[in-house]
């Protein structure tokens, strides 16, 4: 087979700085329980309902009901979320009804396991009351209360606690320990209140309270933009469960927190609005904000009635990138963010096109958006590949999840598409190979994944935004499958789709050059020419994949190169292949399956390479 590269400045074009980017969705708890570092489920005590006596999961009692009462009420201080614990603890320290060992209290198991880690320090905050004197031991502790690995008490008057009281208190771990509680205990006789009780790492990424390793898989994607925060969870099954931004911002311990009714899950909103713009600026990515449009799963709202939302978005926009002094503007200032952050992008929707009311409830987003933000970018949810819109738009949504040869024979899907220059351009907000192909992240998913990244490379004129879905999965809760990124309390991989996309890290912004092959059944190949910023090389990156099942030997030909010098030193090879088609990376072998890189001996604007069967190669050639 043959490859042909023209680097000639003619035919080549620059690919768009936003091409590839990540869409983090609050599903198979990968906010809550996953990238945001809060160790408590359930903090508030709100999961159970907004009336008490309510179910405290995951909570539990430690000791019986003869030594201690444990239910919620209604009588916390923040007014938005007023389920707080009530403990009756009725035996004591001395005396004939003397408390068990260790005392008596409540846990939290957090999601699934705390991972406590020696030497780490974690700021435990809670707010009490109590119309005795306390002394409640805070512990983080083994699954079981044996071990414990750190331990401080709190000791007050009852003239001290007779109100709200907040307390906060850092432990440093002794041991680590993997699968730890949260242990809240006394032995003294009384009633004491919790509410809104967290425990936080100190070391989350930049500081912001996001789990770094996670955080940090994501940063290694170079991602230029982030599409949050769904997906079918900003719709709901109904539109009473749906993300509202209001509620997820301010002090933590007012925010309501809700049950997320398509992934079935509680969030206490820790990770909110405000707190996926930090994490799009800490990546150094953009923000692409999806907003429920007055539609959900099972409920809509008439166009006519759907003003209320349309004000709702305007003012998250203002929130973004009010000035400080702005109403909303200053919400954000007040949450230690004066500097607007720099919301360019607004996705009326999700999945919503089919829908009665989507129409009229995206022309009336799209005005008074553009009214206000001309500048604003709006993303439709109908599909502009196929037939030209019937309304305005800046992009439109693509999402696709099908079996691996059908996401293969995509690799054209954009080929084709009638207007190249004009028209809204393409955001392939969701892709993935899903089904029997797919398992749990397979190699067979991940190459045909890399052959439509290609095709859309190669047609990056009319595709301007990519993002894989689900990006991360917490493997206690895996509500949908593949996914990008695995992760439990303490451990995490990438499955073959994380790694495809890590090929692609440069491409955005860098020079797209044309490539023919002659064996375009099972070859697919895109070349790119780009500069690295750090030191100044520039490299050329031929990226290839080979869907068939035998080997290929390939000539590569560069023709039209403006500067004819590839260095043999510095030049690599990078295959991602494995035994079978279907392996994939686990918590036991998480690199199964992941990219080698080697030196590539034969570097030069004329070379024979091997492409492996069922393989993606990417030639990396130091000019
Ligand atoms: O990525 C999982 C789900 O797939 C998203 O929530 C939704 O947009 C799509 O149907």
């Amino acid at each position: 087979a043959t490859l042909n590269v023209d680097a000639s400045p003619a035919t080549s074009r620059l690919i768009p700085d936003t091409l590839f980017g990540v869409f983090f969705e609050e599903i198979n708890h990968a906010g809550s329980g996953g990238i945001w570092a809060e160790l408590v489920s359930n903090r508030g005590f709100e999961s159970g309902g907004s009336t008490a006596p309510s179910s405290i999961e995951p909570w539990s009692t430690i000791g019986d009901e003869s030594t201690v009462i444990v239910y919620t009420e209604l009588s916390s201080c923040f007014e938005q979320n007023k389920v707080a614990l009530r403990m009756e603890v009725l035996c004591e320290s001395t005396g004939a009804n003397f408390c068990p060992t260790g005392g008596v209290g409540i846990y939290n198991p957090g999601f699934w396991g705390m991972n406590i880690e020696k030497q780490k320090t974690y700021k435990v905050v809670l707010y009490t009351r109590s119309l005795d004197s306390i002394n409640v031991s805070v512990s983080l502790t083994s699954s079981n209360g044996q071990q414990t690995l750190a331990t401080s008490n709190i000791v007050a008057a009852a003239s001290e606690v007779s109100k709200w009281t907040k307390v906060e208190i850092l432990l440093e771990a002794k041991e680590t320990n993997p699968n730890s509680r949260l242990q809240l205990t006394t032995n003294r006789k009384g009633v004491i209140w919790f509410d809104q009780v967290s425990v936080m790492p100190l070391d989350t990424y930049k500081g912001h309270g996001f789990r770094p390793e996670l955080v940090e898989m994501v940063a290694d994607l170079k991602p230029r933009f982030i599409r949050f925060p769904g997906g079918c969870f900003v719709e709901g099954e109904w539109l009473r469960n749906a993300f509202r931004w209001k509620e997820t911002v301010g002090p933590w311990e007012e925010r309501p927190g809700h049950f997320g009714d398509v992934w079935n899950y509680w969030t206490d909103d820790g990770l909110g609005y405000f707190e996926f713009l930090q994490l799009a600026e800490d990546l150094g990515a953009l923000p692409v904000w999806v907003f429920n449009n007055g539609i959900s799963h099972n409920d809509e709202v008439d166009s006519s009635y759907v003003l209320p939302f349309v004000q709702e978005a305007l003012e998250s926009i203002e929130f973004a990138r009010g000035d400080p002094d702005s109403k909303w503007g200053s919400v954000r200032a007040a949450m230690g963010h004066p500097e607007p952050f720099d919301l360019r992008y607004f996705a009326v929707g999700n999945e919503d096109c089919w829908k009665k009311n989507y129409r009229g409830n995206y022309l009336k987003f799209y005005s008074a958006i553009k009214r206000q933000y001309p500048d604003m970018q709006i993303i439709s949810n109908c599909d502009g590949s196929a037939k030209a819109l019937d309304h305005p738009a800046d992009f439109y949504d693509f999402h696709v999840y099908t079996g691996a040869s059908n996401l293969f024979s995509m690799t054209h899907k954009f080929d084709g598409t009638r207007s190249r220059t004009s028209g809204p351009k393409a955001f392939v907000s969701e892709y993935a190979v899903t089904g029997n192909d797919a398992g749990r992240g397979s190699l067979l998913a991940g190459l045909a994944e890399a052959a439509f990244l290609i095709g859309l490379e190669n047609n990056s004129d009319v595709v301007h935004m990519v993002s894989y879905a689900p990006l991360f999965v917490n493997d206690n809760d895996r509500r949908w499958n593949p996914d990008a990124i695995v992760f439990n309390a303490s451990q995490s991989y990438g499955t073959p789709s994380y790694w495809v996309q890590r090929f692609f890290t440069e491409s955005s912004g860098a020079t797209l050059l044309n490539t023919t092959t002659d064996n375009p059944s099972s070859i697919v190949a895109s070349a790119i020419a780009w500069k690295d910023s750090e030191n100044n090389n520039e490299y050329l990156r031929i990226k290839v994949v080979n869907f068939g099942v035998d080997t290929v030997n390939m000539t590569i030909s560069i023709n039209g190169l403006q500067k004819n010098t590839i260095k043999l030193f510095g030049s690599t090879k990078t295959v991602l292949t494995s035994t079978n088609l279907m392996d994939e990376n686990s918590f036991r072998e998480p690199k199964k399956v992941v990219p080698n890189q080697s030196l590539l001996e034969n570097a030069a604007d004329y070379m024979n390479v091997v492409l492996l069967p069922h393989s993606f190669t990417s030639f990396d050639l130091l000019m």
